[in-house]
């Protein structure tokens, strides 16, 4: 699959990192933006406050898949008139959209490919793109667990604030799995 990441830092690298193992061809953005017309699917994986700025230095995003693991900390609001930032990703690109990989930390995914069972990766988002989420969690090595339509993104980036919390409660970076109890 021909994927474009926008951000290629700890997410945007790390998770084109795996997806080039499994055999992707990545094209990897950073600020000075470029083109993401020949990519089946995209991920934004730049700062919670800079979607805005980072998706208006990219050309080709129309209609396209878009998978968005932006986070937002502190202060940081999405763009206004928008609950999510994923939401805005939406208003721009018109595809199909999806909010994941904004609860896994990125420093574990070389140990994820090891796991014993599959982590999950929560995500939300629209139907077009279940597909994709799915099976680029698992080429990174994740199962992922659908929390809900593209209004959850809300919930699931609000998530963070837990995520780290859980860190700096004693568990220190973690991996998490839901499962249904004929899983156990
Ligand atoms: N790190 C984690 O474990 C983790 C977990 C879940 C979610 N997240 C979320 O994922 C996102 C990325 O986190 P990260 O840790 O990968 O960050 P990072 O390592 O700091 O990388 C950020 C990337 O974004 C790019 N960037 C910054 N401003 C940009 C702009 N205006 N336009 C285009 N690209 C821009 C940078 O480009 P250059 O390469 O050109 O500098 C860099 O490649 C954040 O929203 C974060 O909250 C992170």
């Amino acid at each position: 699959m021909n994927i474009t990441v926008i951000g290629r830092g700890n997410i945007g690298g790390g998770l084109a990192d795996r997806w080039e193992q499994a055999g992707h061809k990545v094209n990897r953005l950073g600020r000075p933006g470029g083109d993401a017309g020949a990519a089946e699917v995209v991920l934004v994986a730049v700062p919670g406050d800079a979607v805005q700025a980072a998706l208006s230095s990219v050309t080709g995003l129309s209609g396209k898949t878009v998978l968005d693991a932006t986070n937002l900390y502190g202060d940081v609001k999405p763009p206004a008139g928008f609950s999510s930032n994923a939401e805005y990703v939406k208003s721009v690109t018109g595809g199909p959209t999806a909010k994941v990989f904004n609860t896994n930390i990125a420093s574990l995914y070389d140990r994820v490919a090891n796991a014993r069972v599959r982590p999950s990766n929560l995500w939300s988002g629209d139907e077009e793109a279940q597909r994709l989420v799915e099976q680029l969690s698992l080429d990174a090595g994740y199962e992922a667990v659908r929390l809900g339509d593209l209004s959850m993104a809300a919930t699931q980036e609000s998530l963070a604030h837990s995520v780290i919390a859980i860190a700096q409660s004693g568990l220190g970076e973690f991996v998490y799995r839901l499962a249904a109890p004929e899983q156990l």
